[in-house]
């Protein structure tokens, strides 16, 4: 059989509004040319994120109906600690309320000023809470993954020898820790090898140095694992899975990701000493260590979740689901990040309208045009997201690349949504020179893609 279908049926449904590009052409004036201002009922297919907005199973609903709310010792804490502790045989599990607390926590207990985390790339809310300790966040992604059309298995990897490098440099006990997000969202949602891993394990472990995964997307790295790695082909998800957790002594989560939930996340980690401290910290800020601020029904959801997440025939379709959009794209000439990742494609907007300059922010100026042509809504990561204002020259310092991503919520669309935005993008190749730049109208001093205001510049 050909067509890899959705493995499900769909039992609720949601209406979509349907817009005119009229309306559609007003919206996006009105929201001064930044998506995250428009009403998600203004939009009609969601691509801004992948994270909290997977449609739920009935089991998982179910689950819902099952949650403990007792404060303390709730049971549904006690599934989901043995949930986690099945994949990742790690020790103590701390729930969060999702990911960035899960970081914050961490790196509040492990992170002394000066300090260095390496990583391949660290995510920004990652990268935040490690410079709000005044520690220092280091990409050491090796050298294909910054090289969008370049096929390779696993652009995720960490560049081992560039790892040793740093160590030597700045010494092993200026870094309290070294990580790796998987798959690399950051770097275009591309895979971790085991071979990588367990590379990048052995380092860490020469020089003491503990090692933690950000496995917010763990089970699609898992199935890249067992499609792509030599050896694997037979394995079950779950069991690499675990092969990945093996050799790490921690992990951050946003079970908004690969939890198949709409919100939560948590640690889990084998030291004793920070592990205290760190459910010191939850208390103070999140909640009892059952429950980190989170209901017990969101634990029940997540712990059912994170069950469904490493079925073969749903990461089967996962991925194909991203991938059929990304080799329909690169079919009709539009520059993407080579290969397609696990949970969305970036489309290189430099590229694809290179009449743009860098500075007139073509990532910002496909993401409206993908708006007004078909109700799309994406993220540009691009100069909006990382560059900044020279405040001498009040030129833009441009990102080193412009994309726009078009991230695929788990469960949600069926395979005629993703034709509709493949149709979507054929319409705008065909007449892209007619897309204009778009200026800074205001800018905040920092995150300033979340509400910065543009107007189009002129023919
Ligand atoms: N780490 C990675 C790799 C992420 O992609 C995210 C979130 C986080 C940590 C933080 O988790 O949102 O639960 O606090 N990524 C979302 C995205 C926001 O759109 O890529 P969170």
């Amino acid at each position: 059989m050909k067509t890899i279908i959705e493995p499900f049926k769909i039992k609720a449904v949601e209406p979509l509004r349907l817009t005119s590009r009229d309306e559609r052409r007003a919206l996006i004036a009105e929201a001064g040319y930044n998506l995250f201002n428009l009403r998600a009922e203004d939009v009609l297919i969601d691509l801004l994120t992948d994270s909290g907005t997977a449609a739920m199973s009935q089991e998982q609903w179910a689950a819902v109906m099952r949650g403990d709310e007792a404060y303390a010792g709730s049971r549904s804490f006690y599934e989901f600690e043995s949930k986690i502790r099945e994949i990742t045989n790690l020790k103590h599990v701390i729930p969060t309320h999702q990911g960035r607390a899960a970081e914050r926590i961490l790196f509040s207990v492990a992170l002394r000023p000066g300090q260095v985390v390496p990583s391949n790339n660290h995510f920004d809310t990652t990268r935040a809470n490690i410079e709000f300790q005044r520690a220092e966040a280091i990409d050491l992604v090796i050298p294909e993954g910054k090289v969008p059309a370049l096929e390779h298995p696993f652009k995720g990897n960490l560049d081992v020898a560039r790892l040793e490098k740093l160590i030597a440099e700045r010494g092993a006990k200026n870094i309290p820790l070294c990580m790796l997000t998987v798959t690399n969202n950051t770097g275009g949602g591309q895979p971790v090898s085991l071979e990588n891993i367990r590379a990048v394990s052995q380092v860490c472990r020469k020089h003491g140095i503990p090692f933690f995964l950000d496995a917010c997307r763990f089970a699609e790295n898992a199935y890249f694992i067992k499609l792509r790695e030599p050896g694997q082909a037979e394995r079950t998800p779950l069991e690499i899975a675990r092969d990945m957790f093996r050799h790490a002594d921690g992990c951050t989560m946003s079970a908004k990701k690969d939890g198949l939930a709409n919100i939560g996340g948590f640690i889990a980690l084998n030291d004793d000493a920070w592990a205290r401290d760190m459910r010191n910290l939850l208390i103070l800020t999140e909640g009892f260590p059952t429950y980190g601020g989170l209901a017990g029904r969101d634990l029940a959801a997540i712990a059912r979740g994170l069950e469904e997440v490493l079925d073969e025939d749903y990461l089967r379709y996962r991925l194909a689901c991203v991938r059929y959009l990304g080799d329909h794209l690169t079919r009709l000439g539009v520059p993407i990040v080579r290969p397609p990742g696990g949970h969305a494609v970036f489309v290189d907007a430099r590229a694809m309208l290179s009449h743009i300059p860098p500075g007139e922010l073509p990532g910002q100026a496909l993401s409206c045009a993908l708006y007004v042509e078909g109700g799309i809504r994406s993220v540009e990561i691009g100069t909006v997201m990382f560059g900044r204002r020279d405040p001498e020259s009040g030129r833009e310092i441009v990102a080193d690349m412009d994309l726009v991503r078009l991230a695929i919520p788990r469960r949600v669309y069926t395979q005629s949504h993703v034709d509709y935005v493949i149709e979507v993008f054929e319409e705008l190749v065909r007449r892209k020179d007619d897309i204009r730049g778009l200026a800074f109208e205001y800018q905040p001093p920092f995150l300033r893609h979340f509400t910065a205001r543009f107007r189009p510049i002129a023919a």
